[in-house]
């Protein structure tokens, strides 16, 4: 037979029966505005976007070298097994080779974990304002995600724990968490891993755990001290998601990775796709772990700009700056934060509300290179000011 779409309706029938329900009900993920856009939409230059959590210090100068170098062999297939980048992890780590598996970043990772392990009768549990790719990656694979009672200080640790039952497969962690920058501490950690049920697994997520580093009087658990005493315990329940997204300046290059029991990480490269992470990623990786100037560097701009950011944007009647070890700030603004984001998008400053993490009221502002952070400040005191 043939198919002659040659109205609307038509489409829009025939698109209903070709996806299963789980998809066409998906609201697929709203990345942050980037820069050209919003310059082109209002003919306007020197934007600056401090909406997705990136690092203002660009990334590490001996990635892009490294990057440089291996650019004339792209027309050869990236090593499978990551094997170098991975080799250089497990010995920072302190961990064996294959506990560690690279991702496309760790969002690629999340949806692995739940390609192989989580089945039609399991569901994924995360605390509420967590995230979006915790319930992404469950609903693409047309499985439950269960969110648990959170307030912008952190998750209900009685919810997060009476969630947990014999279905449950996944409990996904942020700590530091997105968007609200709240984190677990040991203590914490260690409390769902004993409600934990015998096959789920407790996936701690630390996109930005070497942004907390620089917090050392705060107590938060460190995943990958609780990750290897679990291990050495005999308890494989553990998986740490780390990425080189955010403080090593990467995040065009999609490289994450996970830190693992090896049985567990034998399972995702079932399911992994083929040559999934690039030469370019890889070399890049590798040579940001070692620039251990560019992350001290970072990781001091990050502590300065959520010090500054609390201490100014929170002193502005009607507006809470929440605590972050991470390299953003939640502001609670007191009123529906839509407006007062397109307000600020028209002077050129790009954050990111929240209304798609069910918190309406609020923008997630990240830091900015110190000289393009005066400027946000006082945009933001301005437009939020009563
Ligand atoms: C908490 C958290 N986890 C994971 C990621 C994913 O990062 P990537 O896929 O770039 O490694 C992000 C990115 O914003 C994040 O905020």
């Amino acid at each position: 037979m043939r198919v002659r779409l040659d109205d609307p309706a038509k489409t829009a029938a025939w698109l209903t029966e070709l996806a299963p329900v789980h998809v066409r009900t998906l609201d697929a993920y709203q990345p942050g505005k980037p820069i050209e856009e919003l310059e082109r939409e209002l003919g306007i230059s020197g934007a600056i976007k401090v909406a997705s959590n990136e690092n203002p210090l660009g990334p590490s100068p001996r990635a892009v070298a490294a990057i440089q170098a291996a650019v004339g062999s792209i027309n050869l297939y990236p090593d499978a097994a990551s094997f170098a980048l991975r080799r250089a992890l497990a010995a920072r780590l302190g961990v064996g080779e294959p506990e560690v598996a690279i991702g496309a970043g760790s969002n690629d990772l999340l949806y692995q974990l739940v390609l192989a392990l989580v089945g039609p009768e399991h569901e994924v549990v995360s605390p509420a304002f967590g995230f979006l790719s915790y319930r992404l990656a469950a609903q693409v694979a047309g499985r439950r995600f269960v969110a648990t009672a959170a307030t912008p200080d952190g998750a209900d640790l009685d919810a997060l724990c009476a969630a947990f039952g014999p279905t449950t497969r996944l409990v996904v962690i942020g700590t530091p968490n997105n968007p609200t920058g709240s984190v677990f501490t040991r203590q914490q950690a260690a409390r769902v891993l004993d409600a934990l049920p015998e096959h789920a697994l407790l996936v701690i997520d630390e996109a930005y755990a070497e942004y907390a580093a620089a917090w050392p009087e705060v107590d938060h658990v460190d995943g990958l001290v609780f990750l290897r005493e679990a291990l050495a315990a005999g308890d494989p329940r553990v998986v740490l998601l780390r990425t080189f997204s955010k403080i090593y300046g990467l995040a065009a290059m999609r490289v994450g990775y996970a830190v693992a029991h090896a049985g567990v990480l034998d399972l995702l490269g079932r399911v992994v796709r083929t040559f999934h992470v690039g030469t370019l990623g890889q070399v890049a990786a590798l040579a940001a772990l070692d620039d251990t100037d560019h992350v001290a560097r970072s990781a001091a701009l990050g502590r300065r700009g959520i010090e500054r950011m609390r201490a100014e944007l929170g002193k502005i009647p009607g507006v809470t700056a929440y605590p972050s070890l991470s390299n953003f700030v939640l502001l609670d603004v007191g009123r529906p934060s839509g407006p007062l984001y397109d307000r600020l998008l028209k002077r050129g400053v790009i954050v990111r509300p929240m209304a798609a993490w069910g918190l309406p009221n609020a923008l997630r502002v990240s830091i900015a290179a110190e000289h393009d952070l005066d400027r946000v400040i006082a945009t933001l005191a301005e437009v939020l000011s009563p």
